[in-house]
């Protein structure tokens, strides 16, 4: 028996993106996007892999389908290949793109799974990197909002939801500023304009879905952690601050505040997004939104004391990344109370171990501990007043890991890359009993 409890309406959930896990990245006229152009710059993803095959789910999603019916989700966060359905990110469609779409919206509604979509997981079209540099460019958040519109009126009346952008901060700061991500440039101002045109992309995207009378419940995903001093030295709380304010306000005070957080905009100075600000912007980014997705993984530790991180109480996954549930509970209770807020999603949790497949079993303990323990810390916060409507587990296949290549495993279902074979690791057994259980104690009332 779990610890938790959750209201009977709670949407339980897997969570996936296109290029992790779609391959078939020259098929039926998909586009190319920069991650297909990234992959290729050599030492840019671990041995020199990328997502032109991954879990070949184009070729194998009924299959994928019918093994969230078997683990008994009632939804499905996926996300939608710009490039595969708009070759170039503007002008002409592609049919094809649009109906693998259609099949999959389908597929998931026929097994009573409700379909989460998202617009924007990375996968830029890279002929709008090239023509006129990405999301540096003003014009490239008109043209999200055209296939947005598009979007709407392919799907919008058979998802159970919408978003729009997931983890912009990754694809402005991890893309732009660090050079870690795609499209690989290593410029602070550059990371800040990036910022500043998702944000505007979302809002015009929202706005315009609205007034082609989507009805379907829109919203974004952002990545978020609460930041913790090394210490309680003055210094070392400042750093929390800051980095807090660069990560999690720099896109939550834009949308449900009207502007950028001052702190973080004093640390950017002269680098920061004022000369792509125009008048208006922040009306337009705070549409509002019908639901708020959050995607936890770890805590931010800011040291400027020069103090190390303390040994985690839970350890570290395979990722190296701090095993730490609470932060969720701590997260999620103060943006309630610093924002006015719709209801929560967590639309990614979950961790990279190491997995070993033997005897058509994966034993992923260390898994099945993360998954409880933050499913405890979102009941936690849910108790104390958080709007909480849904959990997605990261992720149903072990996938293409961004920079990681396949090196890191997140399934609670093992890939075999070889044979393209599906196994259920442990956590998966756990999953679906949880869910069983929480659907059993709801139809026993
Ligand atoms: C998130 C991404 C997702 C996956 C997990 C591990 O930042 O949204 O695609 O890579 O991390």
């Amino acid at each position: 028996m779990s610890t938790f409890r959750f209201k009977e309406d709670f949407v339980w959930g897997v969570a996936t993106s296109s290029y992790q896990i779609e391959g078939a990245a020259h098929e039926d006229g998909r586009g190319a996007s920069i991650w297909d152009a990234f992959c290729r710059v050599p030492g840019k993803v671990v041995n020199g892999e990328s997502g032109d095959v991954a879990c070949d789910h184009y070729h194998r999603f009924e299959q994928d389908l019918d093994l969230m019916a078997d683990l008994g989700v009632n939804a499905y966060r996926f996300s939608i290949a710009w490039p595969r359905v708009q070759p170039d990110g503007s002008g002409a469609f592609n049919e094809k793109g649009l109906a693998f779409y259609d099949r999959l919206v389908d597929g998931l509604l026929a097994r009573g799974i409700q379909p989460f979509a998202t617009l924007y997981h990375w996968d830029l079209p890279l002929a709008l990197q090239e023509a006129q540099n990405g999301w540096e460019n003003r014009d490239t958040a008109y043209r999200f909002a055209d296939y947005a519109r598009k979007i709407g009126g392919a799907l919008g009346d058979r998802v159970a939801s919408i978003a729009t952008h997931n983890e912009p901060w990754c694809t402005a700061w991890l893309g732009n500023a660090t050079g870690y991500f795609a499209p690989g440039n290593a410029d602070l101002k550059k990371a800040a304009h990036v910022a500043h045109h998702l944000l505007l992309s979302h809002g015009l995207a929202v706005q315009a879905l609205r007034a082609d009378g989507v009805k379907t419940p829109l919203g974004i995903v952002l990545n978020q952690s609460p930041a913790h001093g090394a210490t309680n030295a003055p210094e070392d709380l400042a750093a929390a601050s800051l980095e807090y304010a660069k990560f999690v306000r720099w896109y939550m005070d834009p949308i449900f505040k009207g502007e950028y957080p001052a702190e973080a905009l004093h640390w950017y100075g002269e680098n920061g997004p004022q000369d792509v600000v125009r008048e208006g912007d922040f009306e337009i980014i705070g549409a509002p939104l019908d639901f708020l997705g959050i995607n936890y993984y770890t805590r931010i530790f800011a040291s400027a004391s020069g103090e190390k991180r303390p040994p985690g109480e839970h350890g570290f996954t395979d990722m190296d990344w701090e095993i730490y549930p609470e932060g969720l509970t701590e997260l999620l209770t103060r943006l309630n109370a610093d924002y006015t807020l719709p209801p929560i999603y967590i639309t990614e949790n979950g961790c990279a171990t190491k997995d070993a497949l033997e005897h058509g079993r994966v034993h992923d303990a260390q898994r099945i501990r993360f998954y409880d323990l933050h499913l405890a810390a979102l009941a936690q916060a849910a108790q104390r007043g958080v709007d909480v409507a849904g959990y997605f587990a990261w992720s149903l296949l072990d996938n293409f890991e961004w920079a990681s290549g396949y090196d890191k495993r997140f399934g609670m279902v093992h890939v075999d890359y070889a044979t393209q074979q599906r196994t259920l690791k442990d956590s998966a057994h756990w999953y679906r009993d949880v869910i069983a259980e929480h659907a059993g104690a709801m139809a026993s009332r």
